[in-house]
C-alpha cells in the first residue's frame, strides 16, 4: 500500500492528478499531428576535441544578470564556482563556469594580446580559471568572430586575430569558448568561425566551441563539424515574449541536434525576477525538452531557495543531458496547447504539456502518439512532482497558464504497481464578486485502467470566503475514462480588492497502491461588473494583462520596458488620446459579467517602430475567437475592429507575433470602448 506523494513546488502543489491519461489506447487526437519524424543520425563528431559536449553544456555565464555592470567580476565568478559545489549543482552536471563580454580592456597589448580588465580581475583571468579548476570544474571565456565585441564600448575581437588568440585562451586554461558576431566587417560566417575552429584545434587543448552569430546565416545547416552550438535566434531576456519567441524559433531545428551539434537558444533567465516561477519550470522544462544547453543566468550568490530548486531538478536534467541525444519535437500545438516529445535512450519518452495560453487548459496527447509502443498500462512520472501514477493509454493534464507539465512515459514493466491516473482540474476562467455568488466548476477524469474508488473532490478559500458544493462532491467508484465534474457557488467576503486570489481544489480516492490525495491551487479572479453605458477599455478594470514588452500601456503608446513611459498613440501619422498600447504577444483580460454588447477598436502598429513589425489582432469571448485581423504591418492605416460579445463573462484582446518573433511589434488598440 503506497501513497502517492504531493510536492510543493514554490507554491504549486503538483500531485498526481495533475497529470494523467485518459481512457485506453487510442489514437492520436484530433489536431495532433503526425509522430515526430526521427533525426538523422546524431553522432556527428566535431572537432575540436571530438568527444567534447556529446550531452548539452551546463554550467553559467554572467550575461544575464549583469550585462557589463560593475558586479561582473573575479569575486561574482569565484563565488558562483563555490556554489556549484556547496550547492550541488556539480553534482546535479554543471560543469563550465564562464565569462562574457567586458572581461578585457578596449585595447590589445603592444604585442597584440589581450588584456585583463585590471579592475574587474585584478589577478588576471588565468587565475580565475585556476580557481575554478582547483573545484573541479571547467572555464569558459568570450569573444567576437569580429573586429571588436558586441558590447558598446567595444572590446577587442577575434577575427585575423585567431591564432594568437586561441593560444592566450589555452594558455590561461579556457575549456569553451563563446564567439560572437559583432563588427564582422561582412566576412562569410562560416568562413570566420572555421577559422576559429581551426585554431583552438590547433592549441591541442579541447575547448568547446560555441558558435553566437544568432543564427543568422542557418549554422544549424553548416556548423556540425565546426562548433559544438549554434545560437539560433537573437538575444533572450528576461521576459516571457522573449522566452516564448525563442522558444518557438528553435523547436522546428530538431533534427539538426545530436550529440556535439546542438541548438542553442540561448542562456536561462530563471532567477532574474521578470518572470514568474511558473514560467521559469516551463523554461527550464522546454529547454531541457529541446536538448539546449543550460547555462545559468542568474547571480547564484542572490539567488532564492526556488531558483535553486528549479535549477537543480535532476529528472528535468536527466531530459536534457539523456545519451541518446535528441532533441524534443513538436507533435501537436493547438491554440496554445503544445505536446513536444523526446525519445529517451530506454525508449521512454518524455512529453512535455506547455500551456502558452493564460488560462488553464486541458492539455491531451497519447502514448502511441508520443511513440511508444502499444501496451496494456503506461507508467507516467511527473518530473516536477515527482510522483508515478499508472496510465491506460492517453496522456492529459489541466496545466495552468504559461505552465508545462512535463512526463516521463513508459510501458508498465511486470512487478510494477501505480494508482490510477486521476487528473483534477477547473473548468474554463473562475470569477469570483463580493456582491453575489459566481458559479465554479472542475473535473476530476481517470485516466488508469483501475477504478478509482471512494472518491471525493473538495473547494477551500482563504478565511471568509463563502463556498458551497452545487453538486455531489462524492462518488464511489470512477471506471476508465469517466469524468466527475463538480461545482460550487463561490462568493468573496465584503471588502475583497479586485485581484487574483488563490482556492485550492483538492481530490482524494482510494486504489489498491492506497489512499490518493492531490491538489490544484486554482487562481479566482475577484472582479466588479461593468458600468452601464459607454466605457474606454483604457479607463477599465482589467482582470489581468500580459505583454511581450514592458507592461500593456493605458492611453499611450508601450514605449520602453518601465510603465508609463510611451508616447502618444499613433497610428499612420495620427495621434489619439484614448486606447492601449501593447506588444506581441500581449493580453488584456476584462470581466463583462454578460453585461455587455458591442466591443469597437480600430488597431494598428504605433509610428514609434518606424516600418518594421508584424502583428495579428484577435478577440475573445470567454473559449470563443470572436474577431480577428489578417497580419498587420507598419505600413498600414488603423483598422476597424467589432466585436458582438451579448452574453460573455469575460474578452480578451488579444494581439500575435504573426509567427516572426516580437521585435517591433507595438501593436495599439485605439478608441477601444464597450457598450454594456
Ligand atoms: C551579443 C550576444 C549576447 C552577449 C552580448 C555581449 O548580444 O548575443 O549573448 O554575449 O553580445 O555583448
Amino acid at each position: 500500500m503506497r501513497a502517492l506523494p504531493s510536492v510543493r513546488v514554490r507554491g504549486l502543489v503538483l500531485g498526481v492528478a495533475c497529470a494523467a491519461l485518459v481512457g485506453a489506447v487510442q489514437a492520436a487526437p484530433a489536431g495532433a499531428a503526425e509522430p515526430a519524424p526521427a533525426p538523422p543520425s546524431p553522432l556527428r563528431l566535431s572537432a575540436p576535441g571530438t568527444d567534447l559536449a556529446l550531452t548539452p553544456p551546463m554550467g553559467f555565464n554572467n550575461w544575464n544578470s549583469t550585462h557589463c555592470r560593475a558586479e561582473f567580476d573575479e569575486a561574482m565568478i569565484k563565488g558562483v564556482a563555490d556554489l556549484f559545489v556547496t550547492k550541488g549543482l556539480k553534482d546535479a552536471g554543471y560543469e563550465y563556469v564562464n565569462l562574457d563580454d567586458c572581461w578585457a580592456l578596449p585595447k590589445r597589448d603592444a604585442a597584440g594580446k589581450l588584456v585583463p580588465d585590471p579592475v574587474r580581475f585584478p589577478n588576471g583571468i588565468k587565475a580565475v580559471a585556476d580557481y575554478v579548476h582547483s573545484k573541479g570544474l571547467k572555464f569558459g571565456i568570450y569573444t567576437s568572430a569580429g573586429t571588436k565585441t558586441c558590447d558598446k564600448l567595444g572590446f577587442p575581437g577575434g577575427l585575423n586575430h585567431e591564432y594568437s588568440d586561441a593560444r592566450q585562451f589555452a594558455d590561461w586554461g579556457v575549456d569553451y569558448l563563446k564567439y560572437d558576431n559583432c563588427y564582422n566587417t561582412g566576412v562569410d560566417a562560416k568562413k570566420r568561425y572555421t577559422t576559429m575552429h581551426d585554431a583552438l584545434k590547433a592549441t591541442g587543448r579541447p575547448i568547446v566551441f560555441s558558435i553566437c552569430e544568432w543564427g543568422e546565416s542557418r549554422p544549424w545547416e553548416w556548423a556540425a563539424g565546426v562548433g559544438h552550438l549554434w545560437r539560433t535566434t537573437g538575444d533572450i531576456n528576461d521576459s516571457w515574449g522573449s522566452t516564448l519567441s525563442i522558444m518557438k524559433r528553435n523547436l522546428p531545428l530538431h533534427a539538426y541536434a545530436g550529440p556535439g551539434n546542438w541548438n542553442d537558444p540561448d542562456m536561462l533567465e530563471v532567477g532574474n525576477g521578470g518572470m514568474t516561477d511558473t514560467e521559469y519550470r516551463t523554461q527550464f522544462s522546454m529547454w531541457s525538452v529541446m536538448a539546449a544547453p543550460l547555462l545559468i543566468g542568474t547571480d547564484l550568490r542572490k539567488a532564492d531557495a526556488a531558483t535553486f530548486e528549479i535549477l537543480s531538478n535532476r529528472e528535468v536534467i536527466a531530459v536534457d543531458q539523456d545519451a541518446l541525444g535528441r532533441q524534443g519535437a513538436v507533435i501537436s500545438s493547438e491554440a496554445g496547447r503544445w505536446v513536444v516529445v523526446k525519445e529517451l535512450s530506454d525508449g521512454s519518452r518524455a512529453v512535455a504539456l506547455f500551456n502558452e495560453s493564460d488560462r488553464p487548459q486541458r492539455i491531451e496527447t497519447s502514448a502511441l502518439a508520443a511513440g511508444l509502443p502499444q501496451a496494456r498500462n503506461y507508467r507516467v512520472r511527473d518530473l516536477w512532482a515527482h510522483s508515478d501514477s499508472s496510465s491506460a493509454g492517453t496522456i492529459a493534464a489541466t496545466v495552468p497558464a504559461h505552465g508545462t507539465v512535463l512526463l516521463r512515459i513508459s510501458p508498465e514493466r511486470r512487478g510494477e504497481f501505480y494508482p490510477p491516473a486521476v487528473e483534477l482540474g477547473p473548468i474554463g476562467d473562475w470569477f469570483a464578486r463580493t456582491d453575489q455568488p459566481a458559479q465554479v466548476s472542475a473535473t476530476l477524469t481517470n485516466h488508469g485502467r483501475e477504478k478509482a474508488r471512494a472518491v471525493s473532490v473538495q473547494l477551500s478559500g482563504p478565511q471568509g470566503w463563502d463556498i458551497r458544493p452545487t453538486t455531489p462532491t462524492r462518488t464511489g467508484k470512477l471506471s476508465t475514462g469517466i469524468t466527475f465534474t463538480t461545482g460550487w457557488k463561490v462568493k468573496a467576503p465584503a471588502g475583497t480588492r479586485p485581484g487574483d486570489y488563490d482556492l485550492v481544489l483538492s481530490a482524494a480516492y482510494g486504489s489498491q497502491e492506497g489512499k490518493v490525495k492531490s491538489e490544484y491551487p486554482v487562481r479566482v479572479s475577484v472582479v466588479v461588473p461593468p458600468q452601464a453605458g459607454l466605457s474606454y477599455v483604457s479607463d477599465m478594470p482589467w482582470v489581468s494583462s500580459s505583454n511581450g514588452w514592458g507592461p500593456v500601456e493605458r492611453d499611450l503608446s508601450v514605449g520602453g520596458r518601465e510603465a508609463r513611459d510611451g508616447k502618444p498613440l499613433t497610428i499612420g501619422g495620427q495621434t489619439y488620446k484614448k486606447g492601449l498600447g501593447a506588444n506581441a504577444p500581449s493580453v488584456v483580460h476584462l470581466y463583462l459579467g454578460g453585461k455587455c454588447s458591442t466591443l469597437r477598436a480600430s488597431v494598428g502598429l504605433d509610428d514609434e517602430t518606424g516600418t518594421k513589425g508584424t502583428v495579428t489582432y484577435e478577440v475573445w469571448a470567454d473559449d470563443r475567437k470572436i474577431a480577428a485581423t489578417g497580419v498587420v504591418d507598419n505600413s498600414m492605416p488603423a483598422q476597424p475592429v467589432t466585436a458582438d460579445v451579448t452574453g460573455a463573462h469575460s474578452v480578451r484582446l488579444v494581439v500575435t507575433d504573426a509567427g516572426d518573433g516580437t521585435a517591433y511589434d507595438h501593436a495599439d488598440w485605439v478608441d477601444a470602448k464597450l457598450t454594456c
